[in-house]
């Protein structure tokens, strides 16, 4: 069966950016035709980052609804601006603020709740790839957003794969491999719901402009999650029409 899935490229800032870059952004980037491209920047720009031709996402949740929890925005929050998106369990955090797979799974479920498109990261670090155990680690992260969301999980929801070597040090992960990791994902998650197989899984840990097209070209990588490139507009742009 073909693959009818709509390719997505979104922009992961991370702790980068400002005001002019944003402007820049907002005036020049276009979303391509059949392309969702989502511009997830640090979440003081995430207001004044509405109203441009692309979609936006926050970088984080907060696992509780409102309240004493200083520093943490909510997903009503997100709502209340039109934010769509949110990146969940990004490597980043798990690493910089302990989250756990538990953790993730619960604020994963509560964007879903809310109505906000979880763009769910997993992936492993080098130790794991070098031992052989990519999917028995994969597969356990996934498993504890199945078992918070539920069936829910595959109505809306969008999978980034980063293995972590590749994030940031321009070691992108082979076609071959990143397809290897995606296809067993979907297939992992096809079992449990035949949803899966419209599931947008995007690839994520060194794209840039000359690398995008031919990640974009296997079977199951349905688009990329991009760190340093999403911050130049012109790197950015050429991996959105690789997408195309
Ligand atoms: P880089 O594209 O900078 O490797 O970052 C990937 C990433 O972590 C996106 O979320």
């Amino acid at each position: 069966m073909a693959n009818t899935r709509r390719k997505m490229v979104a922009g992961n800032w991370k702790m980068n950016g400002d005001t002019a870059l944003l402007s820049l952004f907002k005036a020049q980037l276009k979303s391509p035709e059949n392309v969702d491209v989502v511009i997830c920047p640090p979440a003081v720009y995430l207001s004044e980052s509405m109203g441009a031709d692309f979609a936006v996402g926050s970088q984080n949740i907060s696992q509780h609804e409102s309240g004493a929890h200083t520093g943490d925005i909510s997903v009503a929050m997100l709502n209340d601006l039109g934010v769509t998106y949110a990146i969940i369990g990004h490597s980043e955090r798990r690493q910089d603020h302990g989250e756990s797979n538990e953790l993730i799974g619960e604020k994963v479920n509560l964007a879903l709740n809310a109505g906000i498109k979880p763009i769910f990261c997993i992936g492993e670090p080098l130790e794991v790839r070098e031992q052989g155990t990519v999917f028995a680690y994969v597969q356990a992260q996934i498993d504890a957003v199945l078992d918070a969301c539920g069936e829910q999980f595959f109505d809306n929801s969008i999978i980034a794969y980063e293995p972590i070597w590749a994030i940031g040090t321009g070691k992108t992960a082979s076609p071959e491999q990143a397809q290897e990791v995606h296809a067993f994902i979907r297939e992992y998650l096809s079992e449990k719901n035949e949803a899966a197989q419209d599931l947008r899984i995007l690839y994520g840990g060194s794209v840039n402009a000359s690398n995008a097209a031919e990640l974009f070209a296997q079977a199951d990588i349905d688009g990329g999650l991009i760190g340093g490139a999403s911050l130049k507009i012109d790197d950015f742009t050429v991996i959105c029409q690789a997408a195309n």
